[in-house]
């Protein structure tokens, strides 16, 4: 199959939206921007849709997907219970990007939620995706439009080369604004919970609901007997090919670590270093015994929502890169911080260094 890349504008958004919806139609799937990460869509309301979206991504077909709906009074056509907390929190949060869970009505395909019988939802904050879920007929299943266990994509780019081939089409925005996956909250059992961090917090939600929110215990695989709700949290996520190993602890510490560490590059075994910005000239100045063709050094800038921008795509820059190994500075853990954190834990399959 041959894979078509349109460069969406102004001028020629509405062309582009007939030919989306109409892929959407006739149970096609095609790649789209949204605020967070690049979308790989289809019918939510058909099986066959949903079917083609885990075959295209080699993913496990327990692992349900997000319902993308462009219009609130939508929720109401696929939940079977919609509690007040919902209307409070899209009003605060929608467009944007915070996926809201709840029971599930018949209408929405056991294929489309991995066989549970919840269903998670979200508005995304972006004019091309909004368009296209409403050419589309309103409900558009998406996960990320990556290859599973590929970072997920952050620019159309990404999407060319995991889906090059595999779908008819790529809707390219241009690089997306936030750089990882929606907060997911749970508002389909009494207790309200977080089932995946991301740039909407545990306190911004607990502000609109006044209601305590907790975090549930798999999502920084805190627990390793916890059977998280989100099943996506179980499975290695976003694992770039080189082992990634994260130093943490203080700041200083931590430097002196990954400087230690990579004394021991050579051209023949280089090795990848992830730093911020404002860290590389220093530790590119201690490692100068170091031939430079050793040291792979990537910047994931120096603010949480910096590094949240730029994590995926260098990590996926390191895939290209001959490296065994990176090390990689965290990030602090608050704010969209702890989002970026609980990424980095997976990328790196939880091996981290205490400085
Ligand atoms: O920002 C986002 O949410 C992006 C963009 C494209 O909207 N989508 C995304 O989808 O990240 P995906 O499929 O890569 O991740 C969805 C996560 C998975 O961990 C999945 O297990 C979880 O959401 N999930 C989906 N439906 C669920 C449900 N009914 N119950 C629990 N977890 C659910
Ligand atoms: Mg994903």
């Amino acid at each position: 199959m041959e894979t078509k890349v349109i460069k969406v504008t102004e001028k020629n958004m509405d062309e582009a939206m007939a030919l989306a919806g109409s892929l959407i139609k006739d149970k096609e799937l095609v790649a789209f921007p949204t605020e967070t990460v690049y979308g790989l869509g289809g019918d939510a309301l058909s099986e066959g849709s949903s079917a083609k979206i885990y075959a295209a991504k080699g993913r496990p077909s327990d692992n349900p997907l997000i319902v993308h709906i462009a219009d609130f009074n939508d929720l109401e056509r696929i939940v079977s219970k919609l509690p007040p907390e919902a209307k409070l929190l899209a009003d605060a949060f929608w467009p944007g990007p915070l996926t809201m869970r709840f029971k599930k009505n018949d209408v929405v395909p056991d294929k489309t939620t991995g066989g549970l019988d919840t269903v998670a939802v979200r508005m995304p904050n972006n004019e091309i995706a909004l368009k296209f879920i409403k050419a589309a007929g309103g409900f558009i299943a998406a996960p990320s439009a990556n290859r599973s266990g590929r970072p997920s994509p952050t620019l159309a780019e990404h999407v060319k080369e995991d889906m090059d081939g595999i779908i008819p089409l790529i809707l390219d925005g241009g690089p997306v604004g936030i750089g990882i996956e929606s907060t997911i909250v749970d508002l389909s059992e009494d207790e309200i919970s977080i089932l995946r961090p991301g740039y909407i917090t545990a306190q911004m939600i607990e502000e609109v609901i006044g209601k305590k929110v907790t975090l549930d215990a798999a999502v920084d695989g805190v627990s390793k007997d916890a059977h998280p709700k989100a099943p996506g949290m179980k499975y290695r996520h976003y694992a770039p090919k080189a082992e990634l190993i994260l130093v943490e602890g203080e700041e200083k510490h931590v430097l002196e670590t990954i400087v230690d560490k990579a004394m021991n590059a050579t051209i023949a075994e280089p090795i990848g270093l992830m730093l911020k910005e404002k860290h590389a000239e220093y530790v590119k100045s201690k490692l100068f015994k170091i031939p430079k063709e050793a040291i792979i050094i990537k910047t994931i800038g120096n603010k949480d929502d910096e590094a949240a921008h730029e994590l995926y795509k260098v990590l996926r820059e390191f895939d290209e890169e001959n490296v065994k190994v990176i090390y990689s500075e965290s990030v602090g853990n608050d704010g969209i911080g702890q989002a970026v954190h609980n990424r980095m834990i997976r990328a790196a399959g939880h091996n981290i260094l205490n400085a």
